[in-house]
């Protein structure tokens, strides 16, 4: 269902679902939270949950589950081997999906570590149209690099394109013959491109990149963690397709494909993963790997009560209503902010609103991770925890130099079905304040730094008292108890 149209005021978006269970929320005040973030390092993965006012770090595994999710967990069957759930879940993914053999993953991670031990040689080359972070660290753990070959456009971050998410596909070609394909282990499309702002990819596009691989003999891999705004936005925004279901759409992309896994803690609004295995010799030459690293094959790590509610989150994945949700309160979050002035990356995607921190925080070099700098500045003002997407969730080249991310972000991800309207605002509110003092936001720099997957668990410190005086003069404008 398109939008819902309003009569005597303008249309606003609407929750297509009503609430039954809550969490209150805690907003400390405002100093209280500059000494939660000194604790925490700056960095917004390690501040405790309990001191967050609205939680925009990921929409992984914070999904709200359905009613109907949360009755399916009591017929869970629980078993080590031979679970009733599994085959139920293994159905389920061949209905939608067509492809019945399972890998059950603990989450997607564990999916692109088992695909990487399987194909990655050193020296290999994986194409992508976009790298996820955890996607390309097991790849280059094991000595492969990743070449990403997403279009020009892409990486455009003000701009009305509708599928940023698209690989090119005369750099794929130039790519082939550059490499050779025997040493492409394979090519890896993601759906809802996370790290460029949650965007789409095209079937058409789909189509053409992997009837290119299959020309060249080259394993066709699709990341459809975030698959679901990407059915929705193949159905509004692709013009061939505006008349198919959505699991007709579906079930269209994954004919295209040898390989699809996907981290059900996105996909699904649960928390797991799987592989799903075309070709049969495949499927068993990977099954090993379940037992050695996830658990039994009928569970893989999962819970089986989540499996069993991811059962019917999967079907929910197909329903337009619930689908549209998250694009259409993204959209209004973005649309919003782009109005005001605020730099944001567009047209709205997926996942989350992303702000161009490169744009916002133009007084900052790189090297002092701008987007960082205002994530940690928006957590001061208002609560809010946002996540940096930009250099500080790079790796380090090999001679130790900082990798500049071609994008700066600060993803304030949507988890779906979780916030109102009325949070949406306060939202938006607090970002056009922070980008109004913007000028005030110092940069950040590493006490400890890990090496791999430093943003994790890295702590970091302001290079000048920039957090006391920017807090200072948000509580000239709000009180010092918000
Ligand atoms: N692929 C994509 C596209 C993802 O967005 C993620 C996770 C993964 C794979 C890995 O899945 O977390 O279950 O191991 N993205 C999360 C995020 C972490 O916050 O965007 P996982």
């Amino acid at each position: 269902m398109p939008q819902i149209k309003f009569y005597n005021r303008p249309a606003v978006p609407m929750e297509m679902h009503k609430v039954k269970i809550v969490q209150k929320l805690n907003l400390l005040p405002a100093r209280q939270r500059l000494e939660k973030m000194k604790e925490a390092g700056f960095n917004t993965f390690l501040l405790h949950n309990g001191d967050i006012f609205m939680d925009m770090l990921t929409d992984s595994g914070v999904n709200a589950m359905s009613d109907n999710m949360q009755s399916a967990m009591l017929r869970a069957d629980d078993a080590y081997a031979g679970s009733e759930t599994f085959y139920r879940m293994r159905d389920k993914l061949e209905e939608i999906f067509g492809i019945g053999n399972l890998l059950p993953t603990h989450q997607g991670r564990a999916c692109e570590h088992i695909i990487a031990q399987h194909f990655v040689k050193p020296g290999n080359c994986i194409i992508m149209n976009y790298h996820f972070t955890t996607s390309k660290a097991h790849v280059t753990r094991l000595g492969g690099h990743v070449e990403e070959l997403i279009i020009d456009e892409g990486l455009v971050t003000k701009s009305d394109y509708p599928f940023k998410g698209n690989i090119d596909l005369e750099k794929v070609k130039a790519c082939i013959a550059k490499e050779g394909a025997e040493n492409i282990a394979y090519m890896r499309l993601e759906a809802g491109t996370n790290l460029i702002g949650g965007q789409p990819i095209s079937y058409e596009n789909m189509k053409a990149a992997t009837d290119l691989a299959r020309q060249h003999g080259i394993l066709t891999v699709l990341d459809a963690s975030l698959l679901q705004d990407n059915l929705h936005f193949i159905k509004t925004r692709e013009e061939s397709m505006k008349d198919k279901t959505i699991r007709e759409i579906t079930r269209m992309i994954a004919d295209l494909y040898d390989i699809v896994y996907f981290s059900a803690r996105k996909f699904g609004f649960g928390r797991g993963g799987g592989i799903l295995v075309r070709d049969e010799k495949l499927f068993h030459d990977m099954e090993d790997y379940i037992p050695m690293f996830e658990g039994f094959l009928t569970y893989g790590g999962m819970s089986v009560k989540e499996m069993e509610a991811l059962i019917i989150g999967f079907d929910e994945t197909m329903d337009e209503d619930i689908i549209s949700q998250g694009p259409i309160f993204i959209n209004h979050c973005v649309t919003e902010l782009d109005g005001m002035g605020v730099p944001m990356i567009t047209p709205g995607g997926g996942l989350g609103a992303h702000i161009d921190a490169r744009q916002v925080m133009e007084h900052l070099p790189q090297e002092q991770y701008p987007a960082g700098a205002l994530v940690a500045a928006l957590y001061l003002c208002g609560g809010i925890r946002g996540m940096e997407r930009g250099t500080l969730s790079e790796e380090r080249n090999p001679d130790g130099s900082e990798h500049f991310a071609s994008v700066e972000m600060v993803r304030l991800a949507f988890p779906r079905r979780v916030f109102t309207l009325s949070q949406t605002e306060y939202v938006i509110d607090r970002v056009k304040w922070l980008y109004d003092h913007r000028h005030m936001i110092g940069g950040l720099r590493f006490v400890h730094e890990p090496k791999t997957l430093r943003f994790f668990t890295g702590k970091l410190e302001p290079v000048s008292d920039w957090p006391e005086k920017l807090l200072e003069a948000y509580i000239a404008d709000f009180g010092e108890d918000q």
